[in-house]
């Protein structure tokens, strides 16, 4: 694992690479005197010769003298400076990893550039974390090589700064904890690992983890999560994460993930080809176990409690089936008419418990959904839908930081007409037209008047087909949404 610190010895450094980010605009006057003079003779030719124009993404590294104590520096376009924003400098950084990695290089040293805020520099230690990310568990040792220290050269304060990079790394870590689960395959990923691996939070004075089981789910009217699971060898389980950062009598914020261990649509089954993503329709319950983990040990001075409903949605004799009648937590009934809109049914409950159990400031939820949301907006987009204003302004507000891009769909009355059923009080699929909103109007009926939000990461959850590729973003699971959340999460004043 990468450790990243800061560094402020600029008069004796020692690297095996030293990075600069380098903008278009300056390129002509580009020196590295502050740093280190020597290179400014050959850097100034290769700019003149046009080698390196500092165009976006580009490289150029230049040798120094055999014995010098900085062996090499790298010169990293970045384009104009007025392009410049934070998912750049993450992704961009990216690239520096993987090229240290690439010529096997355990250290480097970045340099900064003059609008390196606090934003910036947590999007460089993002862009380090993340993009050194590999799920690698499975695969005997190739040539695996471990990049080990970044070190970032600081010229103001060094304990604000610090304290920037070990929150960023703090955040980053629990994406990659989300990650390594996420990316499990179903065969070591029932409900019951999700359970163990939540109960490891519980390390954490401040976190208390409990598991409601398969007897007591049924004995206390969890008709949803019970009727989805019922068609798996492996059985349900809702995850309860508990953390107490603040007094008793302040309300928490819930969180709320859908982990499907595996989604194979149950009797209403789902065409073979690429069944096999559907061992990441756990990534909204994953992200709860991030968030969770990022929330304790950033010792936030907040209440959240983080629920998981975990099932196996399974074709078997014991499954429930088109036509079934259930009675959700809440008591209203649905009649489930395709098995495989089986994520609002479990959602269902665990909302509706959350309010009554927690009676919540704000819930959010993550869920890999539908569908639906990757046909309204593809792949690299997350759907939000919420009842309350602020709350889906605030979470939109920290997307734009977090590059986590979140568009708002809407939610009508007209939306929920469709869910209309007469048989029972609702039913569990819309019709074809606006599917991504028809679940969530699924999920409203489960939230009684708490602000609550929905994000749909059908699309984002993992990398898939459409998905643009980001460096931070290795392939499988991504973590998207933990780092949007835990944002929200942080900044909300709870007074
Ligand atoms: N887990 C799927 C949604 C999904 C599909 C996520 C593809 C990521 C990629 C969900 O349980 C599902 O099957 N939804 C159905 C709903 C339909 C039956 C109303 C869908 O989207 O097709
Ligand atoms: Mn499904
Ligand atoms: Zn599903």
């Amino acid at each position: 694992m990468v450790i990243i610190e800061p560094e402020n010895n600029f008069s004796s450094l020692k690297t095996q690479l030293l990075v600069n980010y380098v903008f278009t605009n300056d390129v002509l006057s580009l020196s590295l005197s502050k740093v280190t003079p020597n290179f400014d003779p050959i850097i100034g030719e290769i700019i003149e010769s046009k080698e390196f124009t500092a165009k976006d993404g580009t490289m150029c590294i230049i040798h120094n003298k055999v014995g010098s104590d900085i062996k090499r520096v790298l010169l990293l376009g970045m384009g104009n400076r007025e392009s410049l924003d934070t998912e750049k400098t993450r992704n961009l950084t990216g690239k520096v990893v993987n090229k240290a990695k690439e010529l096997a290089i355990s250290e480097f040293v970045l340099v900064p550039f003059d609008e390196m805020d606090e934003d910036h520099l947590s999007a460089i230690v993002e862009g380090i974390k993340l993009s050194d990310y590999s799920f690698s568990n499975y695969k005997k040792d190739e040539d695996k090589f471990d990049l080990n220290q970044v070190r970032i050269l600081i010229t103001g304060d060094l304990a604000s700064n610090q304290k920037i990079i070990q929150r960023s790394s703090i955040v980053s870590d629990a994406v990659i904890l989300t990650r390594d689960i996420s990316n499990l395959p179903p065969n070591d990923c029932s409900p019951k690992d999700l359970a163990n691996f939540a109960g490891k939070l519980s390390g954490n004075k401040k976190t208390k983890v409990r598991v409601i089981e398969e007897q007591e789910l049924e004995a206390n009217g969890f008709g949803g999560i019970m009727a989805v699971g019922k068609g798996s060898t492996n059985s349900p389980k809702l995850i309860v994460i508990e953390y107490s950062g603040s007094s008793q009598d302040e309300k928490p914020v819930v969180i709320v993930g859908k982990a499907v261990t595996f989604d194979t649509g149950g009797i209403s089954i789902k065409p073979s080809d690429k069944m096999e993503e559907m061992k990441f329709d756990k990534c909204g319950g994953c992200n709860v176990i991030g968030i969770m983990k990022a929330v304790s040990d950033l010792d936030l001075d907040k209440n959240v409690i983080g629920l998981i409903p975990a099932v196996e949605n399974m074709p078997s004799g014991s499954s429930y089936r088109p036509g079934d009648i259930i009675k959700m937590y809440n008591t209203k009934t649905v009649e489930v008419l395709n098995t495989d809109a089986e994520g609002r049914i479990i959602l269902g409950d665990a909302l509706a418990f959350a309010v009554k159990t927690f009676s919540p400031r704000v819930i959010i939820d993550m869920a890999t959904l539908t569908g639906a949301a990757i046909i309204a907006l593809g792949s690299n987009v997350a759907a939000l839908v919420g009842n309350n204003e602020e709350l889906v302004t605030k979470i939109l507000e920290y997307s734009n930081k977090t590059g986590e891009k979140i568009w708002e769909l809407p939610l009508f009355e007209d939306h929920k007409e469709q869910l209309k059923s007469s048989n029972a009080d609702i039913k569990n699929i819309g019709g074809r037209s606006a599917g991504a909103i028809t679940a969530a109007a699924f999920l409203s009926h489960f939230v009684d008047d708490t602000p609550w939000a929905h994000l749909d990461i059908a699309g984002t959850a993992w990398n898939q087909e459409g998905t643009r590729e980001k460096t931070y973003n290795p392939k499988g699971a991504t973590g998207f949404g933990i780092r949007t959340i835990v944002k929200y999460i942080s900044s909300y004043n709870a007074h």
